[in-house]
């Protein structure tokens, strides 16, 4: 993309990023995925850092989140409450520590702590002389609310500091001078604890149960039932929520100076111990890590265990581990250079369409199949995805050159769901419909009311190598060992053009193909005598005859039986029996409607003795 083009696409981004904030944080109205919300930031965030130039002071990506609220007494932040920079690849952490390394003009490859990033709300808390004294939201960054009544509700808050004993700080690595300061700070000092609050998927679950029983709204995330319950004018609420807090940072100051990060304690590791022993959860879960590939490691054993996790977190928050580089490193515009959150790939995403190609199946229908820009969704990448049909391009409006959103729900394959066209440029292309088939430029056809267009040409390759292949397949005979890579040798050489060929193939036929020995020769033809047995059912039903499924198979495996009064059956015997039968006496069976008897009669009319 060029810097004209990145123009336009950052001045539509910027548009539409602020449309739906506006909707969300002003109207209350949720008019997009918050997922989907952070990929178009982090696009515009990504083409802001190419073209730094283009920045504005109004741009969606110099915002800090959180409005102070009327409601509660407003606090202002010692040192300001930040915000975190995204990250969703393992690209994006490499440009990340190169950043970095550019900016301290040396090669920067230090020790990172890794920790949970929990979904949650994040909570200042300022003990003075190791008193809990306020409790204050993040709000804008610089000024929160004042919610100290409701976070005292909180069972893991402890109202005043443990005091250590002396070995647990030696334990966890500080020299006396350091625990003889430490032990001065807790008694006299002030001490901040910046942390998560969260609530348990349990809790959210139940709340929303009880919510869907008394026809309440459902709530959307727990991100927003703990904003919900914080913010609550009776504490009572709050306590009723259990809700809990884990601890991610440490600010040391006395009554007139704010210590530097890295005085006192030295390394994030260890302050997360020392919220351990003053008296906060922390989790075991996090890590120093020695390098990059190692918190990729961590990030990816730590997303196997997230829905087994008791509370939500949307990705690893990665911190270089030496405090005293924090100062160095300092922040840049929204977010420190020293952490990076590199965030699990939702189960949606936004990305381009750049084109869409056609596939043929194996009943002649033409796919249209996405090619897409490359994203992540659901921790795979995914660059195709399928149209469906032409109705489905209907429905959707889609065009070439659109931003797309795709979802991907269990194991099933990812699809385009949406298209957000306020992000059109006028430079989008319609999708043209193929005139002949991709494969083998053969006439296609829609009929009647089918969504499909088929490739009309009967020996078209692709046709036939995915009637076979689903003949073969593990839904229909089983073939195990007969892939689609053999089938596809054999039709190319001639030996099959439909799967009752397959019956017929000899050895001197396979013995004249590449890689082709007596042995293995010998296996596919034990192969395909074994399968010559299968149950006449399962034959009729792997043939793939457009609408006719295994219900419909069963049916005409009876019919067939009752004329036909054989043990054992050929596939020609049954391409015979059906190639002579009319629509009428196919009709005549219970079930069996027009659409199935016009299509089995012109799936069989050239097959049999006759072909
Ligand atoms: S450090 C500069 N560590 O993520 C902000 N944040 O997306 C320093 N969060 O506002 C935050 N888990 O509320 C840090 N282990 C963790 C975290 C964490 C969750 C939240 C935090 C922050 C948000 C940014």
């Amino acid at each position: 993309m060029n810097k004209t083009e990145g123009k336009k696409r950052i001045d539509k981004l910027r548009q539409e990023i602020d449309f739906h904030r506006y909707n969300y944080h002003v109207l209350d109205k949720e008019t997009m995925d918050p997922f989907i919300l952070d990929n178009l930031k982090s696009e515009l965030f990504k083409l802001e850092n190419d073209y730094p130039d283009l920045i504005t002071p109004d741009s969606p990506t110099q915002r800090v989140s959180g409005e102070v609220s009327e409601k509660f007494q407003k606090s202002t932040h010692s040192i300001p409450m930040i915000s975190l920079f995204d990250a969703f690849s393992e690209i994006d952490m490499y440009d990340w520590q190169e950043r970095n390394s550019n900016y301290l003009k040396r090669d920067f490859k230090p020790n990172y702590y890794c920790e949970l990033k929990l979904d949650g709300l994040a909570l200042n808390l300022r003990f003075e002389k190791g008193v809990l004294m306020l409790g204050a939201t993040r709000g804008n960054g610089k000024v929160g609310e004042n919610i100290t009544t409701n976070i005292k509700t909180i069972n893991s808050i402890p109202l005043k500091l443990r005091i250590p004993k002396s070995q647990e700080l030696k334990d966890i690595g500080l020299k006396s001078d350091e625990i003889e300061e430490l032990f001065y700070l807790i008694e006299e000092g002030i001490i901040e604890v910046r942390g998560e609050v969260v609530m348990s998927k349990k809790t959210f679950n139940e709340i929303n149960l009880r919510n869907r029983q008394n026809d309440k709204a459902e709530l959307a995330n727990p991100r927003n039932a703990v904003a919900g319950s914080l913010r609550q004018l009776d504490s009572k609420v709050t306590a009723s929520r259990n809700l809990d807090f884990y601890a991610y940072d440490i600010i040391l100051s006395t009554d007139n100076r704010i210590l530097e990060r890295g005085e006192v304690i030295r390394k994030r590791d260890v302050a997360d111990k020392l919220a351990g022993i003053l008296g906060f959860r922390i989790l075991k879960d996090n890590n120093v890590c020695k390098n990059l590939e190692d918190v990729f490691k961590f990030y990816s054993k730590v997303e196997e265990k997230r829905d087994n996790l008791p509370m939500e977190i949307d990705g690893v928050v990665v911190k270089v581990n030496d405090l005293k580089m924090w100062n160095v490193l300092g922040i840049v515009g929204k977010a420190p250079r020293y952490m990076m959150a590199y965030k699990f790939s939702a189960e949606k995403a936004a990305t381009k369409l750049h084109d869409v190609i056609w596939q043929v199946g194996r009943t002649g229908a033409l796919t249209p199949i996405a090619v897409l820009e490359p994203v992540k969704v659901g921790g795979t990448t995914i660059s195709r995805s399928t149209l469906h049909n032409l109705d489905e391009i209907k429905r959707l409006g889609v065009k070439k050159g659109d931003t797309v959103i795709v979802e991907r729900s269990g194991d099933v394959i990812p699809k385009i769901v949406e298209v957000l066209k306020d992000l059109r440029l006028g430079e989008e292309k319609e999708i043209k419909t193929p005139n002949t088939c991709p494969m083998c430029s053969g006439r296609v056809e829609k009929t009647g009311d089918e969504v499909a267009i088929r490739c009309l040409n009967k020996d078209c390759f692709a046709v036939n190598l995915r009637s076979i292949s689903h003949f073969v397949s593990k839904s229909a005979l089983d073939f195990d060992g007969l892939g689609p890579k053999l089938i596809e040798q054999f039709i190319e050489n001639g030996l099959i053009k439909d799967a009752s060929d397959l019956y017929s193939i000899k050895k001197e036929d396979l013995l004249s193909l590449e890689r082709f020995g007596e042995k293995k020769a010998d296996n596919i033809l034990e192969l395909i005598r074994k399968k010559e047995e299968a149950s006449l059912s399962s034959i009729i039903y792997a043939l793939g005859v457009r609408h006719v499924g295994q219900e419909t198979a069963d049916l005409l495996a009876k019919l067939f039986k009752e004329n036909n009064h054989k043990n054992n059956y050929k596939i020609t015997d049954i391409s015979d029996y059906f190639s002579k039968l009319d629509e009428e006496e196919l009709e005549e069976i219970e079930d069996i409607g027009p659409k199935v008897s016009s299509s089995i009669k012109e799936y069989f009319k050239d097959t049999g003795t006759q072909k």
